[in-house]
């Protein structure tokens, strides 16, 4: 290969490289250019191989020729690549970018649940009175949730029907409690008199769903036990509590009852919010039972060592999800545990 020839076949890859180098539309038929006009076997390579056979005079010059020739191609190469990368980015910034004038989506604002409003409203009531917040355990033993509540052996609310029993190795006779009002014997056991408080909290009873029962409900307990305390104070507790519930029109009804751990027992009713006592569909006879109450038994109070000649008390047990059932007429309990947002957004109390 004489001088002339190597020199044209310089100039000629350096014009067929910026050709190939513009029109590589990838990164990869990039290299593929790269290799075409520069690798091992390009005729670019070849002609520089010859290069030392020539003489001295001849080489400088197809050696200048070469050098200037490569730096062209390497140029072109690397502007191609810095203009295939800046493509490359504006797509991806392309694909990603945001509308910033679209509208926004606003997250729905939750709201407080009918049965937190109800506890919230009771346990405030009390509060203003100078009551006592207290909160006992979930899993109870034998002793607080029956035996010192006066609840014999024999009596049908122990049996595994009503009870759910936990099997703790070493610990007979564990339950899931199946009343609030197993925190008065708590408090009264951790405390002397004059005791003044109220136990909101879940309870758990062996039942099927259905619109009027569920197996984990709540409660909200009451107890007061202080000298020349009368029934009297218990139902006027119980006119504070229900008008703060349901309002000033409200009237309440006791009318006999049995609970183990009182006597005498009460069952405590409010006039029917609807009809007012007169009776209508939703009461019946114009009153609808709201809880449980009574003067705490003097065996109560001696199974906690309070001395029972001096002190006299009164308790009361409410359901939460009967006064949320009443207040907004809600005509199945399970709407509550069931958790549809269409439900649970009527009632609106702010989180
Ligand atoms: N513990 C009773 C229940 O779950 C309610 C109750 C009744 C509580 C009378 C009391 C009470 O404190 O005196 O049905």
């Amino acid at each position: 290969m004489d001088v002339e020839t190597m020199i044209a076949t310089f100039e000629a890859e350096r014009e067929r490289a910026l050709v190939l180098a513009r029109g590589a539309a990838t990164p990869e038929e990039l290299e593929a250019a790269r290799v075409a006009v520069l690798g091992r076997r390009s005729p670019f390579a070849e002609a520089q191989r010859r290069l030392g056979a020539l003489q001295p005079e001849d080489r400088r010059r197809a050696g200048k020729v070469a050098n200037e020739a490569r730096e062209a191609i390497v140029a072109a190469l690397a502007t191609r690549a810095s203009e295939l990368e800046a493509a490359a980015e504006e797509q991806l910034v392309a694909a990603d970018r945001i509308d910033l004038t679209l509208p926004g989506r606003r997250p729905p604002i939750g709201s407080l649940h009918p049965l937190t409003i109800i506890e919230d409203e009771v346990v405030e009531a009390f509060v203003a009175m100078g009551f006592r917040v207290v909160e006992g355990p979930e899993v109870e033993d034998d002793w607080h949730n029956f035996e010192a509540l006066n609840i014999p052996a024999d009596h049908p609310a122990r049996t595994m029907k009503d009870s759910l029993y936990v099997d703790v190795p070493g610990q007979p006779g564990l339950l899931l409690r199946t009343e609030t009002s197993a925190a008065q014997i708590r408090t009264m056991e951790s405390q002397g008199p004059p005791v003044y408080i109220v136990s909101p909290g879940r309870v758990f009873r062996r039942e099927t769903p259905d619109a009027t029962h569920l197996p984990v409900f709540h409660q909200v307990e009451c107890l007061v036990v202080d000298e020349g305390i009368t029934f009297a104070d218990l139902k006027g507790t119980l006119e504070a509590l229900v008008r703060s519930l349901f309002g000033p029109s409200r009237r309440v009804r006791l009318g006999p009852a049995y609970f183990p751990f009182v006597e005498p027992g009460a069952e405590v009713g409010v006039s029917c919010f609807r009809c007012d006592g007169a009776g209508c569909r939703v009461c019946g006879n114009g009153w609808i039972e709201l809880l449980g109450a009574g003067m705490v038994h003097p065996q109560v109070l001696e199974n906690c060592g309070y001395d029972s000649e001096r002190l006299t008390g009164f308790a009361f047990g409410m359901g939460i999800e009967r006064v949320a059932m009443l207040r907004w007429g809600i005509p199945d309990m399970r709407l509550l545990i069931e958790g549809d947002v269409r439900f649970l957004e009527q009632f609106g109390g702010a989180a």
